[in-house]
Order: structure tokens, then C-alpha cells, then sequence
């Protein structure tokens, strides 16, 4: 019977996961998943979280259950992080906290939330996106619109196309926008953009998902969060799903944060329940490793020092590699915006049959977008990858 089940297309992404490591070719190069490198290609454990990890061995006495909500005290020391303190002290009880698995299970939450608050929910997420994003909200029952992220002509942001099509939204549509470091382009919003954007979002009445997955590795942890507490003064209602993948290195510990500010206290005890019953209809309770390592180093003001100059080394890394990638020197015209463009990912115009080619003839791994991750591109590979991009873009 199982054969009648419909097929479902592998994930563009993950899949490449499991190409590369079939991949017999030495001189392989993976740009596929968005997860850091350092400099000699391994992306290895955060000192602050190995520290934290120690403390916790001595530490925990019990292993018994969270609770639906998670970990209570991982939730208030990640949103004393995120969330201004006067701000959070005027929000109070408005302001709603829910552990999530991970970035992809904060947004998860964010969907199956809207979802019973309408019965035809819609959202609108960018074109281009997370090749996840839509998946998300199909699977919510949401339809699905897009808006033009990026000029054609320029590749940076299209501004004037995103405020139009917000133009466009409905009271009641949620609005899907990626904090920084855009999935896949690189190329983000200002902070005057936002500004405005949220002011057209809030008087039509639509309701923004704001999904921070690389917070701390645009402009800086504390630039990177501006735009928390910017849609907390300027909506009623609003929600946010928080990774700490990638800006803890934690990414198979799936550590994230749900956070919603509701118009009252009876909404905001509403979203509680709501996300009480998603929860306990798909995981029940989240696990806990990852979300006590980000609780102790918060916590604690050695290991979030530490923490934050890990975080701003990962960064000034992508900075240079960015420079270095996009300086004339390697005469690659379509490179020349990446250091214009912030985190892991840049968009390449390669078609598919392009993408296709890197990965058949030349072993290199990238999604046939024609995303890349930057960080994959090392001092020993990099000389590969431009000749073989070159071969590539010239037919
Ligand atoms: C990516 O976009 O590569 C990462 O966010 C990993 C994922 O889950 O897709």
C-alpha cells in the first residue's frame, strides 16, 4: 500500500549532504549547507560551548522532563539577549517565550500558530528564499505569495519591489522577512528599509515573522538584534523564530527560540496554549543539551565574553573571505558583489545546467539555485573553484 504514497522531491539542500560524502574525488569542494568553515575547512565546536559543556557534565542532577515550554531558564537568558530590558519590562506578560527545535522548528511553530488563527492563512515570503520556506507554510496549509527581493539589474535588495508588493497585503497576512544575512542572496534590508517596511506592514494590518537565523554574523550581535526590538515598538502583534545554529556552531544540537508579542494579556495567554497543543501533538517536549549550553554561557559573564569574540572572529572571517573573493584580482565580474553581502550565502547566476556541470565535472557542490556558501571556498581550494567557475560561465 505504501507504494500509493505521492513522491515527495529530496530537499535540495540536505541531499547534497550525502552526494558529498559519497563523492570519491579528492579534490572535492562542498558550497552546499550553510554551516561555517574555518580556515582549514572544518567547522568545529565553539571553545565557550565546549566550556559550557563541562560545567554542565558536573552540574545537572536530573534528566527528567523540560516541560512543554522548554527550558525556562534558557528562555529568559536568551531574551534578556535579544530584547531590550525597559522593552521587555513594559511588554511584561505580552511577551511570549517558547523553546523551539531549532531555527526550522521555531518557524514551524510560527506556521501552525497562524494557521489556527485563520482559516485561509497567507503568506508572503521573498523571491528568492530558503529553498525551506515555502515547504514550511504549504505544509501549514498557508497559500504561498512571493515578493521580488532583488533587482535584476543591480542584485542588491529591490526595495521599491518589496514595499510594493507590502502595498498589496491584506489585514490578517502574515509576512515572512529574514533579518540579515538573506538566504540566499547576502544582500539585506537597512535598517532605515525595515523601518519603513514595518510602517506600511503595520498599517495594513499584516503580521510580520521576523526569522533571525545568523544573528551576529552581519554587522555585529548587538546590530544584527536592532530589528527585535524595532518590531516590538512599532507592532501589537508579532513573531519571531530564533536560530542559535549557526551563531553557537550548535547546529545538530537544534537550539532556537519562539517569541511573540501579543496586543494583550488574554492573546498572549492564547499563543501560549496554542503553542502548548502544537507541541504536544508533534514533539511533545524539546530536548535539552543544546538550549542548557546557550543558557550557561549567557548565563555567565566569562563564557559570553568568550562567546561573543568567537562569534566576531566567525565574522570578520566571512568580511575578509567576501573582500578577498570579490576584489578584481580574480577578474570574476559576477563575484564583485559578495563583499557587498553579509553571512554564509551569495547567489551566482548559474542555471541549473551550470550548477549541474560544477558538481559533475568539477566536484564542486552547490544547490542549482546557484547558492553558495562562501565559507566552503578555502586559500587551498580557492584557485579550483574561480578557474572551474570560469570554464563554467564561458560555456
Ligand atoms: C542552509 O540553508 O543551508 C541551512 O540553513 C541548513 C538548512 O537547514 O537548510
Amino acid at each position: 500500500m505504501f507504494e500509493s504514497l505521492p513522491s515527495f522531491p529530496a530537499d535540495p539542500l540536505l541531499s547534497l549532504i550525502s552526494a558529498f560524502a559519497a563523492d570519491a574525488r579528492p579534490g572535492k569542494i562542498d558550497l552546499g549547507v550553510g554551516v561555517y568553515k574555518d580556515p582549514s575547512g572544518d567547522t568545529p565546536v565553539m571553545q565557550a560551548v565546549k566550556l559550557a559543556e563541562r560545567w554542565l557534565v558536573d552540574q545537572q542532577r536530573t534528566k527528567t522532563y523540560l516541560g512543554i515550554t522548554g527550558s525556562i531558564d534558557f528562555q529568559r537568558n536568551l531574551t534578556k539577549q535579544l530584547v531590550r530590558g525597559d522593552l521587555a519590562a513594559s511588554l511584561a506578560s505580552k511577551l511570549v517565550t517558547f523553546q523551539a527545535i531549532g531555527g526550522t522548528g521555531a518557524l514551524w511553530l510560527g506556521a501552525q500558530l497562524l494557521a489556527k488563527m485563520s482559516g485561509k492563512p497567507r503568506i508572503w515570503i521573498s523571491d528568492p528564499a530558503w529553498a525551506n520556506h515555502p515547504g514550511i507554510f504549504l505544509a501549514s496549509g498557508f497559500t504561498v505569495e512571493r515578493y521580488d527581493y532583488l533587482n535584476a539589474v543591480s542584485g542588491g535588495v529591490d526595495f521599491q519591489a518589496i514595499t510594493s508588493a507590502a502595498g498589496k497585503m491584506q489585514r490578517g497576512d502574515a509576512f515572512l522577512l529574514q533579518a540579515s544575512c538573506h538566504n540566499p542572496s547576502g544582500e539585506d534590508l537597512s535598517i532605515a528599509q525595515i523601518r519603513d517596511l514595518f510602517d506600511i506592514l503595520r498599517n495594513r494590518g499584516v503580521i510580520p515573522l521576523i526569522d533571525i537565523a545568523y544573528a551576529g554574523l552581519a554587522l555585529g550581535f548587538d546590530a544584527d538584534l536592532e530589528i527585535i526590538n524595532i518590531a516590538l515598538e512599532k507592532f501589537d502583534e508579532v513573531l519571531f523564530a530564533f536560530s542559535c545554529s549557526k551563531n553557537f556552531s550548535l547546529y545538530r544540537e537544534r537550539v532556537g527560540l519562539f517569541l511573540a508579542k501579543a496586543s494583550s494579556d488574554a492573546g498572549a495567554d492564547k499563543v501560549r496554549g496554542a503553542l502548548a497543543s502544537i507541541a504536544r501533538c508533534s514533539y511533545s517536549m524539546p530536548p535539552d543539551h543544546g538550549a542548557a549550553i546557550v543558557s550557561a554561557i549567557v548565563a555567565s559573564d566569562e563564557l559570553r565574553r568568550l562567546w561573543l569574540s568567537e562569534l566576531e572572529q566567525i565574522r570578520q572571517e566571512i568580511v575578509m573571505k567576501r573582500q578577498r573573493l570579490s576584489s578584481a584580482s580574480f577578474g570574476n565580474s559576477v563575484l564583485s558583489r559578495l563583499s557587498a553581502q553579509t553571512g554564509f550565502f551569495s547567489l551566482l547566476p548559474l542555471s541549473p545546467a551550470d550548477c549541474g556541470r560544477l558538481t559533475s565535472e568539477y566536484g564542486i557542490y552547490l544547490p542549482d539555485s546557484g547558492r553558495i556558501n562562501v565559507l566552503g571556498i578555502s586559500d587551498a581550494n580557492e584557485a579550483t573553484f574561480m578557474r572551474s567557475l570560469g570554464e563554467v560561465l564561458n560555456g
